[in-house]
């Protein structure tokens, strides 16, 4: 019986020593040590000896049983170890290898060019006032002398609010400047830029854009000051100083007079042609681009906000931001400010 237990000991080392995965070591582990395996075995024949031996042979096959167990646990640990080194050899990082920066993202060019207006007309002393994107009826049109039967809101497809009576998408800035006067004494110095929305939809118009809305109220403002602030204005955003301006006569119920605004087209310089020869796509050879409405502020919608119409005059006016963009850059198609393609956004 010892030679026996012997005999198994040493075939269980080489062949414990010979195997090269988990699954053989289990194998052999099942094979000898297991509830049917070689030893177990042993230990119930045990019974047929007399006690003595029992006692030896007993012992002995305890005691090969756990060596057998050292033995089997030492080898797990070493094929583990192993496939350690594969890995480590197979999946290393050479962490000096100079690394790829992800790109970092930035505003978009709406939003930019939104934040350089702030600056223009902050130099010239121009705060900045906010308005609800959903807007009143009361604002959007009453109070800037819009009443309800008034042709002029045809001028403006608006797009109103579904189950709710009398509130819109605001159709233009201009009620953030009854907003503002409701709310502030004279003299006042804003402009007010965002979302507007009208039913409208091509290659320049889409439903959604964006207006900057200036409003100027003070004792003595004249149509001088309106011409001084817009032409320098318009010459800072296009960044050409010999840029002109042109008003002429036009109808908004909030104003009067009232005035569209023109400059000279900044690509041929009010030439109508480039200077080799080339007609201007951009103004149809004309020179001039409509920018946008302006005019003097209807004593009307002064009073509307409890203003002394007799002793405060002022200026307003309302240019297209998208426009102004489209010019600035030759983007000619508005669909490209919302597609949000990179190669294009990441050109600004
Ligand atoms: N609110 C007008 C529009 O959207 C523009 C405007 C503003 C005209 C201020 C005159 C004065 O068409």
């Amino acid at each position: 019986m010892k030679s026996r237990i012997e005999s198994l000991k040493s075939q269980a080392l080489t062949a414990l020593k010979a195997a090269k995965s988990e699954a053989e070591v289990r194998d052999l582990e099942v094979k000898y040590l297991g509830r049917n395996g070689a030893f177990n075995e042993i230990m119930k024949s045990l019974k047929d000896l007399s006690d003595d031996e029992k006692r030896t042979v007993g012992k002995l096959a305890n005691e090969t049983k756990s060596e057998l167990e050292t033995a089997i646990l030492k080898k797990y640990s070493e094929l583990e170890m192993a496939a350690f080194d594969v890995i480590a050899e197979k999946e290393w990082i050479d962490v000096t290898v100079p690394g790829v920066k992800p790109s970092v993202g930035h505003r978009h060019l709406i939003s930019k060019f939104i934040d350089d207006l702030e600056v223009v007309f902050g130099r010239m002393g121009f705060a900045v006032a906010e308005g609800p994107d959903i807007e009143q009826e009361h604002y959007n049109f009453n109070q800037l002398n819009m009443p309800e039967d008034h042709p002029s809101r045809d001028m403006q497809d608006t797009f109103w609010v579904k189950n709710l009576k009398r509130v819109a998408l605001r159709s233009q800035t201009s009620p953030v400047q009854i907003r503002y006067m409701e709310a502030h004494e004279p003299p006042v110095r804003i402009i007010s830029m965002g979302k507007t929305f009208r039913r409208d939809n091509d290659a320049t118009h889409s439903p959604m854009f964006h207006q900057i809305e200036g409003l100027m109220v003070d004792t003595d403002i004249s149509i001088a000051n309106l011409k001084a602030v817009l032409t320098h204005f318009l010459q800072q955003v296009f960044e050409d100083p010999s840029i002109k301006t042109r008003f002429r006569t036009s109808y908004f119920p909030f104003v009067e007079p009232g005035m569209e605004v023109d400059c000279t087209c900044p690509i041929c310089h009010g030439e109508g042609k480039l200077s080799d020869g080339v007609p201007c796509k951009l103004c149809k050879q004309c020179g001039w681009l409509e920018i946008g409405g302006a005019g003097m502020v209807h004593p009307k919608v002064l009073e509307n906000v409890g203003y002394d119409s007799k002793k405060y005059t002022g200026f307003a006016f309302g240019f297209g931001i998208d426009r102004m963009i489209m010019i600035k850059y030759r983007i000619n198609h508005l669909r490209l400010f919302f597609e949000n393609d990179l190669r294009f956004i990441t050109q600004f």
